[in-house]
């Protein structure tokens, strides 16, 4: 089974909004929780443009599915997972002028940096994962750095779904079973796009956030998740068979 992460971090962009408590993404999720959400994640950003300090300690008490704490690889997030001890984190390059995250980490690059991060969240319990672009030499540096588990970023596929896009993160799935890691993938997934990433060999996790609080807004959010439940779904079978 593949399991949905919901990402519930614009439902704290439309609180900030208006600087009040309402809607409250701690709500969201337990609300997203009881209606099938396998996960939640939220991304604790440098600059708290949505999720705030508070909301994190909020989900990591209240919530009863396991929480993926995405932040960058810093110091400072580093010592506030330790502290917080979720489940999982998911690291993320972040730069202040982004509008979302826009590419992979680059592992290779701080590969050093990396491992020692790696190795203090690994203590305290956490499970890491890396978000990266599916590049066989990342997908290796990952591994190589103490990864658990790598997130491939969906995002040129997801706006651009051409089979070569389908095709590296096809490679990259295989890359990531070759090196021992656990299959996660994200960012941009929709109805429409989510079926064909589903059936990516030894997929097990989704992450999806944007598309799925925009739905809740027009169906609600217990109709958006069981819908996307069941696109996932299918997507996985029609490969299995086809396979
Ligand atoms: N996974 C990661 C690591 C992300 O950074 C994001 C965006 O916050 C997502 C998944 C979800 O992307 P989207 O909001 O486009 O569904």
């Amino acid at each position: 089974m593949i399991r949905l992460g919901v990402n519930i971090d614009h439902v704290a962009t439309v609180r900030n909004a208006r600087g009040g408590t309402h809607p409250d993404p701690v709500d969201a999720a337990l609300l997203a929780a009881q209606h099938g959400a396998d996960g939640i994640t939220a991304h604790l950003r440098e600059d708290r443009r949505h999720i705030r300090d508070e909301d994190m300690i909020r989900l990591r008490r209240e919530l009863t599915v396991p929480l993926n704490f995405e932040m960058a690889a810093t110091d400072e997030m580093v010592a506030m997972a330790c502290e917080l001890r979720p489940h999982a984190c998911c690291l993320v390059p972040e730069r202040r002028e982004e509008v979302t995250t826009e590419g992979g980490l680059d592992v290779l690059g701080q590969q050093a940096d990396l491992q020692a991060r790696i190795a203090r969240l690994r203590e305290a319990g956490i499970r890491v994962s890396l978000f990266i672009d599916p590049v066989p030499a990342q997908i290796e540096a990952s591994a190589r750095v103490g990864g658990q588990v790598v997130e491939l970023h969906t995002g040129a596929y997801a706006h651009d779904p051409e089979d070569a896009e389908f095709r590296r993160l096809y490679e990259g799935a295989l890359a990531a079973e070759t090196h021992g890691l656990e299959l996660h993938a994200g960012h941009g997934l929709t109805f429409d796009n989510v079926g064909r990433v589903a059936g990516l060999p030894g997929l097990r996790e989704l992450n999806i956030g944007h598309f799925l609080i925009g739905e809740a807004i027009l169906v609600g959010l217990p109709g958006a998740i069981s819908r996307m439940k069941r696109e996932i779904a299918t997507g996985a079978v029609f490969r299995a068979v086809e396979r």
